[in-house]
C-alpha cells in the first residue's frame, strides 16, 4: 500500500476514424497561425499534410508548413523551424507525423514562444522553459511514442547527443489521432513504433514511479500490443488491430509521463542519436532482452511477481510465482518480436562494439532519471556487460 501521485495533463484527446477533419476548429482555440510541421514526405504523399492544411484553412487559421523533419530529430531542424515560425508570426504550432515530427515541433513551440535562436539550451535546461511555450496541437501517423500525450521531447545535437526533455509546457493542448494516418504506416515502421509502446508499458510497471494507476494502463496495454501487433503487422487494413495499437501506444504515453522509463530507454535513446540510422523501436528491442534477464537475475520477490505479470500479459501461461516464470516474460518478447521480423542483436544494426564505452557515458549522463527508475540500479560495469550482451 504505498502513497503515490498522479496528474493529468491539459491534453484534450480526439480519437477515431476521420478526426483529421477536426484540426482546424481544435487548433483555432489556440491560434490564428499555424506553423504546420511534418516529416520528410510521407504525410504529403498520402496526402494528409494537405487534408490539415485545408482544415486549418477553412477554420480561418493562415498556415506556414514546415517539412522535412528527420527521424531521431536533430536541434539544427528544430532551430529552422523556430526562425522560419519568428519570421512569419506563428502563434501554435500543428505537428503531423510520427514522434519526430512532434517533438521537433514541440521543441519549436519552446524556442518560438521564447523569442530564441537556439533550442539547446532549453534541451538541456541551461534555460529554463516558461508558460511562453507555444501551444502544440499534436496529430500522429504512428502508434508507438506516446508524444502525443507526453511531455517530453526527444532531440539530438551534432555531436551524436540524444536528450529526452520534459516540460509541464509541452503537453500538447490538443491530441488527434485520426486511425485513417496510422493505418497508413508500412509494416517495418507498425512493427518498430509498436515495439516502442510495448518497451513503454513494460518499463512503466517496472519502474521506481509506477502508481496503480499506470499499473492499471500498463496491464492492458500490454495485452492489447501482444494480441494486436502481430496483426496489424500482417494486415495493415486491420482497423480493430489499427484501433487497438492506437490506443495502446495512448495508454504508453499516459504512463511514461507520470512513471517514467527504466534503464531499456536510458540505453536505447542514446543508440539512435550516435546511429540516427537505427529506430528507436529497434534500438529498444535490442536492449529489451538483456535488460529485463539482469533485473530479474538481480531484483528481490517484488520485481520478480511483476515480471511474471508482465509474462501473463503476454499471454505466457503463469502458475507460480518465481524466477523461472518470471524468465518467461522475456520469452514472451522474444517471441512477439519474432512474429513482426525485428531483430535483437546491435551488431546487425550496424553499431560497433567499440562505441560500448560511449554509449554508456551517454546513458548514464542523459538517461540519468530513466537510470534512476530501474528497479535494481545498475553500475557502469554493469550497463556495459549489458550492452555487449546486445550485440
Ligand atoms: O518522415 P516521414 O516521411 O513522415 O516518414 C516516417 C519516418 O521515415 C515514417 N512514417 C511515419 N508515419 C507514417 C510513416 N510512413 C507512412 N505512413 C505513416 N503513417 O516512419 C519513419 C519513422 O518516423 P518517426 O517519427 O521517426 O518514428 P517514431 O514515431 O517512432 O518516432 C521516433 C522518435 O520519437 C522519440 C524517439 O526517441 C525518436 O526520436 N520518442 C519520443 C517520445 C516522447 N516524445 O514522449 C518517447 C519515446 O520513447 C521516444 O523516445
Ligand atoms: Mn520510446
Amino acid at each position: 500500500m504505498d502513497n503515490f501521485s498522479f496528474s493529468l495533463p491539459e491534453t484534450s484527446l480526439l480519437f477515431g476514424k476521420g478526426t483529421l477533419g477536426q484540426v482546424g476548429e481544435r487548433a483555432k482555440r489556440h491560434g490564428s497561425h499555424a506553423l504546420l510541421v511534418t516529416g520528410k514526405g510521407s504525410m504529403k504523399k498520402l496526402g494528409f499534410l494537405q487534408k490539415a492544411e485545408k482544415s486549418l484553412k477553412d477554420a480561418g487559421l493562415k498556415v506556414t508548413v514546415f517539412e522535412g523533419v528527420e527521424p531521431n530529430p536533430t536541434a539544427d531542424t528544430v532551430n529552422r523551424g523556430m526562425k522560419l515560425g519568428r519570421d512569419k508570426g506563428c502563434d501554435v504550432v500543428v505537428a503531423i507525423g510520427g514522434g519526430s515530427a512532434i517533438d521537433a515541433a514541440k521543441a519549436m513551440a519552446v524556442g518560438i514562444g521564447h523569442a530564441d535562436e537556439d533550442i539547446w539550451p532549453y534541451v538541456v535546461r541551461e534555460k529554463e522553459t516558461t508558460n511562453r511555450t507555444l501551444p502544440v496541437v499534436a496529430i500522429p501517423s504512428t502508434s508507438g511514442t506516446g508524444s502525443h500525450v507526453t511531455w517530453y521531447t526527444v532531440i539530438t545535437n551534432s555531436k551524436g547527443e540524444k536528450v529526452a526533455y520534459s516540460s509541464k509546457f509541452i503537453y500538447p493542448k490538443e491530441s488527434i489521432v485520426d486511425l485513417g494516418i496510422v493505418s497508413a504506416m508500412p509494416q517495418g515502421v507498425t512493427a518498430e513504433t509498436g515495439f516502442d509502446a510495448l518497451a513503454h508499458v513494460m518499463e512503466s510497471y517496472l519502474s521506481a514511479g509506477a502508481s496503480p494507476v499506470t499499473d492499471l494502463l500498463c496491464l492492458r496495454a500490454m495485452e492489447l500490443i501482444a494480441q494486436n501487433l502481430p496483426r496489424a503487422y500482417a494486415d495493415g487494413k486491420d482497423m480493430d488491430a489499427r484501433y487497438n495499437m492506437a490506443l495502446a501506444d495512448t495508454y504508453a504515453g499516459m504512463c511514461i509521463t507520470p512513471s517514467r522509463t527504466i534503464m531499456v530507454h536510458a540505453m536505447g535513446n542514446v543508440v539512435s542519436g550516435i546511429y540516427p540510422h537505427i529506430s528507436h523501436g529497434r534500438a529498444l528491442a535490442c536492449l529489451t532482452g538483456p535488460v529485463m534477464r539482469f533485473n530479474i537475475e538481480k531484483g528481490d520477490e517484488k520485481i520478480i511477481a511483476r515480471y511474471c505479470d508482465v509474462a501473463r500479459a503476454l499471454g505466457e501461461d503463469v502458475e507460480d510465482i518465481d524466477k523461472e516464470t518470471a524468465l518467461k516474460s522475456v520469452d514472451g518478447v522474444l517471441k512477439l518480436l519474432r512474429a513482426v521480423d525485428i531483430g535483437t542483436s546491435m551488431k546487425n544494426c550496424g553499431a560497433k562494439e567499440s562505441d560500448v564505452e560511449r554509449l554508456t557515458d551517454y546513458a548514464i549522463r542523459y538517461g540519468a532519471g530513466a537510470m534512476g527508475c530501474n528497479p535494481v540500479k545498475a553500475s557502469r560495469k554493469e550497463v556495459i556487460q549489458i550492452y555487449k550482451e546486445s550485440f
